[in-house]
Formats: structure tokens, sequence, C-alpha cells
């Protein structure tokens, strides 16, 4: 029986258990990636482990998130990340050199390497033939510091591609179509591997679009082959010599299998609040446009640009439309600098932003009160965008320079004739933003603003627990929900105590008081509980504010994995129809709760306000369990239990 890619890359890096199906696995990582909204915590954890230098074969720490300074906290973050990359031997791309899935394709991505990023849209890598997958910023520092990664064997799904695109139609539409398909939970526990006749036709950027947006459907990762199409975009990259070929076999056995036509792919959009709210263009009506924004780690390459760039040449913005794009690399916007297509870009209206994140973190560009905002970003959930109000369709940047331009959601077809747009033969080079380790890292002082603040670090787990529902949420709660992004609190990312005081605060607003007054609490949430981002304050600031247990009905993954590391104990209903009868405010008591866990036995849980019994189970690996019982990965790894 032959192997998938993703067999191949697993076996040739693993170091603990076999690849069965459900099985845990350990494997080892090649490559680290963080970027400052989750970096400042990985290497305070870092730090933490007491490790003198970073172990991987390589590590990138990225300043793409908070680039906006009006106050010292994102300088004092940056500043001491340029000293700890320094010093402890990662590569450091300034603030400017742009987003992090960008940057890392362009210059640092090998074929059939393994990759752990602290950001969830780290699979964007798998468009180069990486296995490469976002966690907590914890599971990165223990990578950093050569340590395995541990996780289920998962399921691969072989996505076949057929046929080619028809004009207008993109690699966006596509992962908007599997997510159409899949929906926002349908891809967790497994792996997307792209193959098919399909796959020839799309260039490493468009696979880099699909790749990344496939961490909406919770999938662990999605991976394309490295081919000719590979060698070639590294040949422009001036990388040509880290290619290597990487196909599954060809009587490879995959778990499931998931046809599709590219010939049949139209415009599509999702629309709000969800990325799996998936509609043809055609069939969504021409709501009118308060804003458009091009950008972000899903679309912002150098052929996104110069599409849109294409599409605007001698058109003119609507004037009920704010435009804005934000280029995805220094690279990128270097070359349509030198080639004039920038010149089209503001000849027609457009307002150029720097090579970040910027609004796809809600760093800026809020849309109008009740505005719809056109966005080639990857998410869209209520709020995220800075204003609840909003409602953000979320398409392709050919998509949304057609909306610039009539000032409605429209599809692009309408515009005639394509404008033809390849990889160029080679890029513009210029790695001065990018920073090498110190060569004597002892000469490195670590500057250490008044916004870093120490480690919170857990007790270890308790026997019986007892304590309120501090708040019951419903289905796909998002870890913008939990922890929310933005200018206001994402500065705060280093700083726990400060960060704590805005957990719920989109949900809930009297969370933390509540919190705080019981100093022990439980979270019950509904189905896919944590969905979105990888961050890990998601969990570190309600462990901060006490919290206990999550009881859910189902877990994100990556969420899942961080409450472990950060010690709450994640619990499934073991009937989900018990979750209709807690209700907030309801104080539950779990005892003897070690021996249940290592025996992977049923938790028993008494509702003492409603006087009934109901069960829950953790389902956890046995090395999980025991992190969980330490208080949390950190004392786990460092042994301080
Ligand atoms: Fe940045 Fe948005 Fe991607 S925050 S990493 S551009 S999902």
């Amino acid at each position: 029986m032959g192997y998938s890619i993703v067999q191949k890359i697993l076996a040739s890096h693993l170091v603990n258990g076999v690849l069965k199906q459900g099985t845990e696995i350990a494997i080892r990582i090649d490559q680290t990636i963080t970027q400052d909204a989750t970096g400042t915590m990985a290497y305070l954890q870092f730090e933490a482990m007491g490790i003198s230098k970073i172990k991987t074969e390589l590590t990138v720490s990225y300043i793409d998130h908070n680039t906006l300074q009006t106050g010292f906290e994102n300088a004092d973050d940056h500043k001491f990340l340029q000293g700890m990359a320094a010093k402890y031997g990662a590569f450091f791309s300034r603030a400017g050199n742009g987003i992090c899935h960008q940057v890392h394709l362009e210059r640092f991505g090998i074929p059939g390497k393994t990759m752990l990023g602290s950001d969830s849209h780290t699979t964007t890598a798998g468009g180069l033939g990486m296995l490469a997958v976002g966690v907590g910023g914890l599971d990165v520092a223990v990578a950093m510091g050569g340590g395995s990664f541990y996780l289920t064997m998962p399921k691969v799904v072989n996505v076949r591609l057929h046929g080619s695109l028809p004009p207008w139609s993109t690699a966006k539409d596509v992962v908007l179509e599997v997510l159409r398909r899949l929906t926002v939970k349908g891809g967790v526990g497994k792996v997307l591997e792209y193959g098919g006749d399909g796959i020839k036709t799309l260039s490493v950027p468009e696979r880099a679009t699909i790749t990344n947006m496939g961490a909406e459907t919770g999938a662990t990762t999605s991976i394309f082959p490295s081919d000719e199409v590979t060698r070639y975009f590294l040949r422009a990259q001036g990388r040509e010599d880290i290619w290597r070929e990487l196909a599954a076999d060809h009587d490879a056995v995959y778990n499931e299998v998931l046809d599709i036509d590219l010939n049949d792919i139209e415009p599509m959009a999702a629309c709000p609040h969800s990325p799996d709210n998936v509609k043809k263009v055609s069939a969504v009506g021409s709501p009118d446009v308060d804003q458009v924004v091009i950008g972000s780690c899903t679309n912002s390459s150098y052929l996104d640009l110069m599409r849109v760039a294409a599409v605007l040449k001698g058109r003119t913005v609507h004037p009920g439309v704010n435009f804005v794009i934000a280029p995805g690399s220094r690279q990128v916007y270097a070359m349509l600098a030198k080639n004039g297509a920038l010149a089209d870009m503001v000849l027609a209206g457009a307002r150029i932003l720097e090579c970040a994140c910027g609004p796809c973190i809600g760093m800026g560009q809020a849309p109008p009160s009740n505005g719809i905002s056109i966005r080639t970003n990857n998410r869209n959930f209520k709020g995220r965008c800075g204003t609840a109000s909003a409602g953000v369709y979320l398409v392709s940047p050919e998509t949304a320079a057609a909306a610039a331009i009539t000032g409605k959601l429209t599809d692009p077809r309408v515009l005639g004739a394509i404008p033809l747009v390849e990889i160029p033969e080679s890029f513009c080079i210029d790695d001065s933003n990018i920073l090498a380790p110190a060569e004597n890292s002892l000469v490195v002082e670590i500057t250490r603003g008044p916004n870093i603040k120490s480690l919170p670090i857990a007790e270890p787990f308790p026997g019986e627990i007892a304590g309120p529902v501090l708040i019951k949420v419903g289905d796909n709660i998002t870890t913008d929900h939990i922890m929310p992004a933005g200018a206001k609190v994402l500065p705060l990312r280093s700083n726990i105590p400060a960060m704590a005081e805005h957990v719920f605060a989109p949900v809930d607003p009297s969370f933390v008081q509540r919190a705080k007054e019981a100093k022990v609490g439980i979270i019950l949430g509904g189905d896919n509980y944590g969905q979105g981002s990888s961050r890990e304050h998601a969990a570190l600031a309600p462990m901060y504010l006490g919290i206990k247990i999550v009881l859910a009905k189902t877990f994100a993954r990556i969420h899942k994995d961080n409450l472990i590391n950060f010690g709450i104990l994640p619990v499934t209903f073991t009937d989900p129809v018990e979750y209709d009868r807690v209700e907030q405010g309801d104080v539950l008591e779990v005892n003897n709760i070690h021996a249940c866990l290592k025996d992977q036995l049923d938790l028993e849980i008494k509702n003492k306000t409603r006087n009934f019994v109901f069960k829950a189970h953790a389902q956890m690996t046995s090395r999980q369990v025991e992190i969980l019982m330490a208080g949390g990965l950190l004392n786990f790894t460092s042994g301080r239990q």
C-alpha cells in the first residue's frame, strides 16, 4: 500500500507512535514561526524553560500584527522580541517586512519540512508542500526547545481538483467552495491533501490561498504536492536549491475523497458572519458597499495584487466606497512600485496600507456602523473587523476590486475580458529587513519595557472542583469572542492581568466581574467551542481568572489543546442534550477527577443548584492528562509540578 504525502512527511519525522489514524504520534519539528501578537508570550515561555539556544533548523519571529504604535505597548513588545531573536537564535522579520505567512512562502519555506506556527494560518505554507500546523505559542516554544510535537494521527482527505478555472474564478473561490461543502467544523481531525490534474494549473501563491483558508474548516492543515510549479516559484525566489519533489504514491490510500471540478467554480462570497456561509456572488444580490479591503495572509501576493491593479487600471473607485489595499510583503510592495501597478491602484483611488495584517485583525479601518465591508480575508466573525454591527463578505481580490469600482457586491464577470497575469521569472529579492541571529549571544541585552509582564503559572490541577457556571454560550464561539483582538486589546498580549479584563467582552461584559468574585468557575459552551485563531490568550486569560473547566458539546482542535496547555480541563457532555439542563449561575461539583482522567472514565458532574447528576468525558491522551495534572505544559516540560 502506497503513502500519501502527509504519511510520507509524518513517517520521515516520526519520533513516537505509529501512523494509525486516531492514535497519538510525536513528530520532529524543522521550522517554527511566531508573530508578535502571540510571539511575546511564546518567547517568555521559551525563556522560562531555561534553554540556552533554539534547537530547530529554522525559527523566524515576525512582526506583522501589532504594527500600529499609538502607545508604548507594541513598541515594547517589538524591542523585546528583537532582542530574544538575536540572543536565542531566531531570524527577526521587522515591522513592514510583511505578513508572516506571505514572507515565509517567499523566503523560508521548504517542501517536505514540518513547521509549527503560533498562528492558525501557518497552514499557508502547505501551498509549498510543507506540513505546517497552527498551534498555541506554548507548543511552539516547546518545539523551539527541541521538543516533539504531539498530535492525534489525522484522517487524510484527498481533495482532487479537476480541469481548470474559468476566467474570473480564483483559488479563493475554490477554498470557499471547500468551506461550503465542509463547513467550519468539517475538517476537524483531518488533513486536506490536494491532488488531481487541476493542481498543475495553480501557482504556489494560489495554492497557498487554498491551504491558508483550509484552517477555517478546522482541519489540522492542508497540503499540496511539490512539483514543477513549486520549483518554478522557488527558482523565481532564488531558492531552487531547496526544491525537492513530493508526490503521493499512485496507490496511496486515503480516508476520504473530495472531488472538485474547477471548471464549475464561480465567483463566491462567504456572507456575514461565518466563513462557511458561502454563496455564489451572483446569488447574493448586490448590496451597496461601504468599504473594500484587499490584503491579509489569504490574498495579498504579487499575483493577487497584480490582478487587482489590472482590474483597476484606468477605472475609478466608486465615491461611496472606502478602499484600502495592504500588500502582503515588502517584496510585493516593491515590485508593484517598480512596475507601475501601484500607480494604477493609487490613481484609481485606493489607499495603500503598510505590509501587515492591519484591518484583518481589527487594527484600523473599522467599517461604519451597519456598514457592508467586502474583504479578501479569511474570517468574517461578527465584530472582528472592529464594528459589531457591520457585515463582512469574504471574496477573491478580483471580486473585491469589482465591488470597489461599482459600489456594490458585483460578480466580476460583468467587467468583461480578464487581464492575464502570471508569476514572474524572478521576484525582487532584498532580505535587508530580516535580521539574522547575533553571532555572539552573550553581548545581546534583552529590553523589557513595562508592557512585558511575567508569565502566570497555573497550580497543579485539583482533584475536586465546585464552582458556578460563569457563562453559557451557544455554538461556534470563536476565540475572538473569548479574547477579542483589535487596536485596544491586542497591545496587551504580553500583559495577562490587563488582557484578562477583556475576556468575553463582546459576549457579556460582566463576565470578568463574576469570575473575579467566584475565584473558581466553569464555562459552558456549545458545538465547536473555540474555533478561529490559535491565540492561547483565550485559554491563558480565563486561567488567570480562575476558570478550571470548560464544558462544551464539542471543541475546536487548537483551542482544546491550548486549554490543556494552560491547566484548564476541557470536557464534553456524554449526552449533549444535558447542555439544555444546565444554566448560567448553576453550581457544579466534580469529584474524583484525577482517577477518572487517568482511567479514561466519564466524570460525574453534580448540578447542585438543580440537584441532578450528568456525565461528561475528557477526550485526552494519557500525556495530556499528565500535562493537565501538572497545571499545564510549561510546568510539565520544566518538571515544575
Ligand atoms: Fe494576519 Fe489576518 Fe492572517 S491577522 S496572519 S492577516 S488571518
